[in-house]
């Protein structure tokens, strides 16, 4: 049982929550250990996240797993944190299938390892039907990257004159991004007291509740994901009217 859990409203939850999950090297070295190690804890607090979002059924979940500037990290944790993937993939796989979740993946899935890259192609396919809840994971991810393409993508479409610049509203241009079929994030949290986005979904954000909790990553559970979901439930969402504007209408 949770504490936490007991305190949210079911009636008030988010619609998308995106974690950039961070600490791990830091866990490792506070204790005397490789980065690596810190990794490979990480994957109960993953579980956990997943888990306690699936209980309560916040439908979109979005992991920060790995950043397009991570690839400038030392090659042998770049290495290790692909086998890492590759490894929690097969066992996961199942779970995550049996949950009823579906997989998708952001980013450039091309820079990933041939056999990472057919994993998540495979669990993608085999969770494309699934209506429990979206896992995506941000994969060789990264947001100003993301935002260029879909300008690139727009652009060929104007010069076809497929669509005239003046056309050109949000709605469009969200159709062009890698999450055009997700909700805009409600809750973003960062773990590791970094208060920082680090090139993630700077065009989903918009309108998130931002919170940047001091603990490492490993350390992150269930009760965790909890609380951050009663601090969100406390919070007045104005989107830039005034609070009587929204009582009012009863939002
Ligand atoms: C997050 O933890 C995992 C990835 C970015 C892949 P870090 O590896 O960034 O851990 P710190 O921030 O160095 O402690
Ligand atoms: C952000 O963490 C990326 C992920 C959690 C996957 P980083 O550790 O890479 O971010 P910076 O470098 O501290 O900003
Ligand atoms: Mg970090």
């Amino acid at each position: 049982m949770s504490r936490f859990k007991d305190e949210i409203n079911l009636e008030k939850l988010p619609k998308h929550v995106a974690i950039i999950m961070d600490g791990n090297g830091r866990w490792a070295k506070e204790r005397g250990k490789e980065r690596t190690f810190g990794h490979r804890h990480a994957i109960t607090a993953v579980r956990d996240a997943i888990n306690a979002c699936n209980e309560i059924h916040i439908p979109y979940l979005t992991l920060y797993t790995f950043s397009s500037e991570n690839w400038k990290r030392p090659e042998d944790e770049v290495h290790s944190l692909m086998s890492l993937l590759s490894e929690t993939l097969m066992q996961e796989a199942e779970d995550i299938y049996n949950k009823g979740l579906r997989l998708h993946v952001i980013g450039d899935l091309d820079k990933l390892p041939e056999l990472v890259k057919d994993q998540l192609l495979n669990l993608m396919d085999l969770t494309k039907d699934n209506q429990n809840g979206n896992l995506i994971l941000a994969l060789s991810y990264g947001s100003q990257d993301e935002i260029l393409s879909a300008v690139r993508k727009i652009s060929t479409k104007v010069k076809a004159g497929e669509i005239d610049p003046k056309d050109i509203d949000e709605a469009y241009f969200e159709k062009h991004l890698y999450t055009s079929e997700f909700p805009p994030v409600d809750l973003l949290i960062r773990t590791s007291g970094e208060i920082r986005i680090s090139n993630f979904l700077l065009w989903q954000i918009a309108y998130a509740e931002l919170q940047f909790l001091d603990i490492l990553w490993p350390d992150f559970n269930r009760d965790e994901f909890f609380k951050c979901i009663v601090a969100y439930q406390q919070k007045e969402r104005r989107y830039g009217k005034i609070s009587e504007q929204l009582e009012e209408k009863k939002i």
